[in-house]
């Protein structure tokens, strides 16, 4: 829009300031974090209409669009015509400047989304969903929805939210006196998604590449910055995919969506980055323009046991076998390699049952991406695709193969070797927003006691 033309602007006040002769007002409507300039003449007319206005309220102007002489701006708006379309009562305004910490900001559900910040990060969250499709669909992969509620635990972690409509004050129960899921909604046993791994598989050794795109639910009892009961995952699934490919696609598609974030995002990037994170661009630039490292598991270890040896301390133990904690991700990342690190060559007894086991016998073909600040943003591997292992394995970890029946079949009817991995929305969002808390980067976050509104 040029200046010269007729507006009219709907929004939210957020501050009010003036003379005798004008007002100004800086109005938001949500689309970006700068604000509109609102130039009103005063007079009885006016003055009555100002009166109504402070900060928060949601008003109406007609006027029009012309360059602006102050600094700060190119252009404002003289209004003509405001209309007060919700009066916002400064004594009770929940957003006093005494605290706007983030973790007041989450009781105040319906301001929060309004402060700069917020509005800055669910942008972003919204143009990152955006481009995942996009990265997707450009490059031919079917977006596969798979099932919210499920009667199968993928990662075999046992963290899942049951789903029930059995009455908790009188469960039935069968002969040997357990509840008798025979009788519940669905006739078994079922809970809420870990990962739509398993179902996404049955779509790629069938439509070739795809990806899921959904929430996914953990019951796991973990009061950290980077963990949530309900967050979102992005799953790809690609048929004649090896562990080679596997990394190379994660490593192009996590760069395109930071790259993406530079250059679509700018205004909401700089403003985070200005008010609260000075390195985060370089850190985003970094990303995009590095060479990511792709480590053993074993070598891992050597490079930690070496640092302890040399007085590094960590609060958890270091040797072959152990699951590395965000503390050791972080310093194989931060400290020793100064950029992204794909560890491959995991113990298999610490990784899922559907990976592909190496000649070794001792690891499997897992990757984990692991990223500065965050530690592990990526989760994968190449599957096994050999029918007898698989089972082997399922057995040998004493989980239900009857349960997993329709999964096996797909190694039993033209098997194919495939890969995959799980990239976390929130972590990601964690990286590209520079937000500390997981909590911070989705709408309305859900963990270990809190489930609010
Ligand atoms: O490593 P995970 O558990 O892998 C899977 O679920 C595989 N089925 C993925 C696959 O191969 N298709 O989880 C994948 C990613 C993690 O790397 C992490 O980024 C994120 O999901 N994640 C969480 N994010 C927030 N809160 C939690 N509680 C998370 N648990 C995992
Ligand atoms: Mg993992």
């Amino acid at each position: 829009m040029k200046p010269g033309c007729d507006v009219l602007v709907k929004g939210w006040v957020r501050t009010k300031r003036g003379n005798k002769e004008i007002a100004f007002i800086a109005l938001n409507d949500g689309s970006t974090v700068k604000n509109l300039q609102i130039v009103v003449d005063k007079n009885e007319e006016s003055e009555n209409i100002l009166s109504r206005i402070s900060t928060g309220a949601c008003i109406s102007v007609s006027g029009s669009l012309v360059e602006s002489v102050g600094s700060g701006q190119a252009v404002e708006v003289h209004a003509d015509k405001v209309e007060v379309l919700g009066e916002c009562d400064p004594m009770r305004f929940p957003l006093q400047k005494k605290d706007t910490s983030f973790e007041y900001l989450r009781t105040v559900a319906h301001m929060r989304p309004r402060t700069n910040t917020f509005g800055a990060v669910f942008r972003l969250r919204s143009q990152m969903a955006f481009a995942i499709h996009e990265y997707f669909h450009s490059r031919g992969f079917v977006y596969l929805n798979t099932p919210l509620i499920t009667a199968s635990d993928c990662e075999g972690a046992g963290q899942m939210f049951q789903v029930t409509t059995l009455d908790l004050n009188n469960v039935p129960k069968n002969k040997k006196g357990q509840p008798d899921f025979s009788k519940d909604f669905f006739g078994k046993q079922t809970s809420l998604t870990v990962s739509g791994q398993l179902e996404g598989e049955l779509g790629a050794t069938a439509l070739g590449e795809i990806y899921t795109f959904g929430p996914t639910f953990r019951a796991e009892n973990s009061n950290t910055p980077r963990h949530l009961a309900e967050f979102w995952m992005i799953e790809p699934e690609m048929a004649f995919y090896d562990i080679n490919d596997n990394m190379d696609l994660a490593e192009d598609f996590i760069k395109h969506l930071v790259k993406y974030a530079l250059d679509n995002c700018w205004d909401d990037v700089k403003f985070l980055s200005d008010r609260y994170d000075p390195e985060l661009i370089e850190r985003l630039q970094g990303v995009v323009n590095t060479e990511f490292v792709r480590l053993e598991y074993s070598e891992g270890i050597s490079i930690l046991e070496k640092a302890i040896a040399d007085g590094v301390q960590f609060e958890y133990p270091v040797y072959w076998g152990v699951d590395l904690q965000s503390e050791h991700e972080r310093y194989l990342v931060e400290k020793h390699f100064g950029k992204p690190v794909i560890l491959t060559g995991y113990p298999k007894d610490i990784k899922a049952f559907y990976m592909k086991q190496n000649e070794d016998g001792k690891t499997v073909r897992a990757m984990d991406v692991l990223f500065p600040k965050i530690g592990e943003i990526i989760g994968g591997s190449e599957r096994e695709a050999s029918l007898q292992k698989l089972e082997e394995r399922i057995d040998e970890l004493q989980m239900s193969r009857k349960n997993l029946e329709w999964y096996i079949d797909t190694r039993r009817f033209g098997s194919c070797p495939h890969s995959g991995f799980g990239l976390g929305f929130e972590r990601l969002l964690l990286f590209v927003t520079g937000m500390q808390n997981i909590r911070d980067v989705i709408p309305f976050p859900r963990t270990p006691k809190n489930a609010e509104y």
